[in-house]
């Protein structure tokens, strides 16, 4: 981190250095207030991050940092409509989306509301059955084909929300492996099937590639001619084109290049949302993370949960030398999270340059992945045990989650402390050898029972997964995400880094279909295209 836009932080490299002997346990027993000092509330989210290395020297340079890091200033730069995007000479202004800042911004609050008034519109129709399919059926299922920002923000929140009385069931199809579709649309009826085509770009291999298949599926089922356009919604910022395909034009709904994609799902890229929970659920929604940007625009950083939670990842990455973060969810209801966060930071974050094109000499973004406890117990938790390599953890933990079995959901709590509590205590040498004898292993052998804990790690407790509990949630993630780049001198709102793939993708699409090649390539891929033009036989 020398020369970066963080140095010197040479309090925080004294406080790592002097953590680097000391255990997260001996911590609470030499200050009985940690449990209680080392936690900030919002909107009914309680973070504890008392189980993370970190003491009071090294939480005070954390705070001097955010200080001298300007971050509420930042805030109000991103909710101000500053030009933050740099490299695309554009603001990021979701937030407006959800009405924070719109005294602002009238003219885009306008648009912002006009918008949502058409979607709770269409929404409305649908429900009520004057939009219907081409037989003149009522819409049971809606199924959103769109990938990256525009699949896995509504898909995370219609799965975490669902219940069998919602108005419509939703699908989410975002690969262009056919499979994908398929396996979505045998179980479907043309007639009562409502597709929402998201993409920003309107250009997305992907998903114009499923979008003209669902097309010729309708087509197929008899929805020609303007009944076809009953069975499609669009949404995209190039809302003539999606005309041209044969969307409706009141049908086109608009985003803007202002939001980006991964922070799109309070747009009406969310409209399946919506369409399949109700209006009411959307709503409140956007008032849980409104509330959040509230939170986070006037808490101190002390206290302002977004903020924490992006201190504690760079005090991780920079200076405890964490490179992954597990994104552990202890509700079913919230599997889909990881998959949300991972493009979240690591599309934002995963950055090598500065916003001013300087090469970085510090990590940036860490490797995100996860899955719904308790299932990753019974996989990958023995790394996290036992295991080489250094990594920081949230464990997500809603106090009330679902209905029914009360007894299984009590346990599936207990699992959520008990990994929170391994993590940092782990097993001593000592209680290793113990279990060892009393299982008739010598003291080599027992150090197989052997737990190093001192896994620092956060529990994020949420007061239930309601909508505005998540809507808070996600709020919160987007802005440590956004702290995080200015702490590294980041633009969080490109990702040029996925161009190159799509690039060469289309060269060797030509290859693959012709055999003809007028490009370089080397003698592998060559290879690898040949044989499958062979297995694959015009
Ligand atoms: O290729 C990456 C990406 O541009 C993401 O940033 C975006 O969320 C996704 O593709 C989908 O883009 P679009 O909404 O334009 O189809």
């Amino acid at each position: 981190m020398d020369g970066g836009p963080l140095a010197p932080q040479n309090a925080l490299r004294r406080a790592a250095e002097a953590l680097s002997t000391r255990r997260i346990e001996d911590l609470f027993k030499t200050d009985s207030d940690r449990a209680a000092q080392y936690q900030c509330q919002a909107q009914g989210l309680t973070l504890d991050f008392s189980k993370h290395l970190l003491d009071s020297p090294a939480w005070e340079a954390l705070l001097t940092l955010a200080d001298s890091r300007a971050l509420p200033e930042a805030f109000l730069a991103l909710i101000s409509a500053e030009t933050i995007n740099t490299s695309e000479q554009r603001p990021a202004l979701h937030t407006l989306l959800r009405g924070t800042g719109r005294d602002r911004q009238p003219e885009k609050s306008a648009v912002v509301e006009a918008t949502l008034a058409r979607m709770v519109e269409l929404t409305d129709d649908v429900h009520s059955g004057s939009a219907t399919g081409f037989t003149g059926k009522v819409f049971t299922d809606v199924v959103n084909l769109g990938i990256g920002g525009s699949d896995l923000g509504p898909r995370m929140i219609c799965e975490a929300l669902s219940s069998a009385s919602d108005p419509l069931r939703a699908h989410f199809v975002a690969n262009i492996d056919p499979e994908d579709l398929d396996r979505v649309l045998t179980r479907l009826d043309p007639a009562t099937t409502l597709f929402v085509i998201c993409s920003k770009s309107f250009s997305t291999e992907e998903t114009l590639s499923n979008a003209a298949r669902a097309r010729a599926w309708l087509w197929a089922a008899g929805a020609e001619g303007a009944a076809l356009g009953q069975h499609l919604i669009a949404v995209t910022t190039r809302v003539t084109d999606a005309g041209e395909w044969g969307i409706w034009p009141e049908r086109c709904l608009p985003i803007w290049d202002w939001v980006g994609g991964r922070y799109s799902l309070w747009s009406a890229i969310g409209i399946s949302i919506p369409l399949a929970l109700g209006w009411p659920a959307f709503d409140s929604l956007l008032t849980g993370a409104s509330a959040l940007d509230d939170h986070t625009g006037s808490a101190s950083p002390a206290e302002n949960l977004p903020m924490v939670l992006a201190l504690l990842e760079l005090w991780q990455t920079q200076y405890l030398n964490t490179d992954t973060h597990a994104i552990l969810p202890y509700a079913h209801r919230l599997s889909r999270l990881p998959d949300f966060l991972q493009q979240l930071t690591m599309e934002s974050n995963g950055k090598r340059v500065s916003a001013e094109g300087e090469v970085l000499d510090y990590p940036t973004a860490p490797v995100l992945w996860g899955s719904a406890g308790t299932i990753g117990q019974h996989s990958y938790y023995q790394l996290l045990h036992q295991g080489t390599r250094p990594f920081t953890a949230d464990i997500i933990l809603p106090l009330v989650s679902g209905e029914g079995d009360t007894s299984a959901r009590r346990a599936l709590a207990a699992h959520a402390l008990a990994q929170s509590r391994a993590f940092m205590v782990g097993r001593s040498a000592a209680a290793a050898r113990d279990l060892g004898q009393s299982r008739g292993f010598d003291e080599v052998a027992s150090r197989q029972f052997e737990l190093p804990g001192n896994r620092s790690h956060s529990l994020i407790m949420m007061e239930s997964v309601s909508p505005h509990c998540l809507g808070a949630l996600i709020a919160a993630y987007e802005h440590k995400t956004y702290f995080l780049a200015v702490l590294m001198g980041l633009n969080p709102f490109d990702q040029w880094g996925v161009e190159l793939g799509k690039e060469i993708a289309g060269q060797l699409n030509g290859l693959l279909n012709t055999g003809a090649i007028d490009f370089e390539l080397d003698a592998a891929t060559l290879a690898a295209a040949h044989a499958w033009r062979a297995a694959n036989p015009d």
